[in-house]
């Protein structure tokens, strides 16, 4: 099991997200106005993406399970804990209190799907912070498309379509550089 707070402690980062990617994914969004449509960015790391969502008009909230992560993204931010909110929090475990009846407009999860273990508990948490028109985007690695050595970093396409299609409608799952982005809405 990976240490991420020694991870993030010791300087280490990930890719940041492109903007061809952000478009791909608010392409979904559109028929929402943005000013004050809450997201969630669910293992934001250092908050790059979190950011991100914050310049294109959205309220956000990163949440992960790494201290160290949350501390060196509210260090990086620098906006009003009214603007953007992180947290520490693990969204694998039975319920996060803090998001207890919450309902986001958009979820990301940008290279983290790889590292969840409970897949199940994951993504039925993920799918009760979600209304009907909620869009669900999972950026993640793909096993065929990784060196040997960073399996452990990338998923198994044909497996992961079997766990979203159990909670998710998918409405989209786009190939590129070795990685997919898949877009899903709750199941009607
Ligand atoms: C490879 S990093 C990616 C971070 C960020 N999304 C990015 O792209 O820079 C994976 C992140 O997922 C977080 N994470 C792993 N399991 C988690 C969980 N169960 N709940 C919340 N965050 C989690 C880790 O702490 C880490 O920050």
């Amino acid at each position: 099991m990976i240490n991420w707070n020694q991870t993030y402690d010791s300087g280490n980062d990930f890719r940041l997200i492109t903007s061809a990617e952000i478009n791909y994914i608010l392409k979904y969004t559109q028929s929402y106005s943005k000013a004050n449509t809450q997201c969630l960015d669910i293992g934001s790391g250092t908050g790059h993406l979190t950011r991100e969502l914050w310049h294109r008009g959205f309220k956000p909230t990163g949440i992960d399970i790494s201290e160290s992560a949350i501390r060196l993204a509210r260090q990086y931010t620098k906006l009003s804990g009214d603007e953007i909110t992180y947290l520490v929090a693990n969204l694998e475990k039975n319920e996060v209190n803090e998001l207890i009846g919450k309902k986001f407009a958009l979820i990301t999860c940008k290279l983290v799907y790889a590292f969840i273990d409970n897949k199940q508990i994951f993504l039925e948490n993920v799918s009760k912070l979600m209304n009907d028109r909620s869009i669900f985007a999972i950026i993640t690695p793909l096993t065929d498309d990784v060196p040997p050595v960073k399996k452990h970093i990338a998923v198994d396409f044909d497996t992961t379509v079997l766990e979203l299609r159990r909670y998710f409608n998918l409405l989209s799952s786009e190939k590129n550089n070795g990685q997919v982005i898949f877009i899903c809405q709750l199941k009607s």
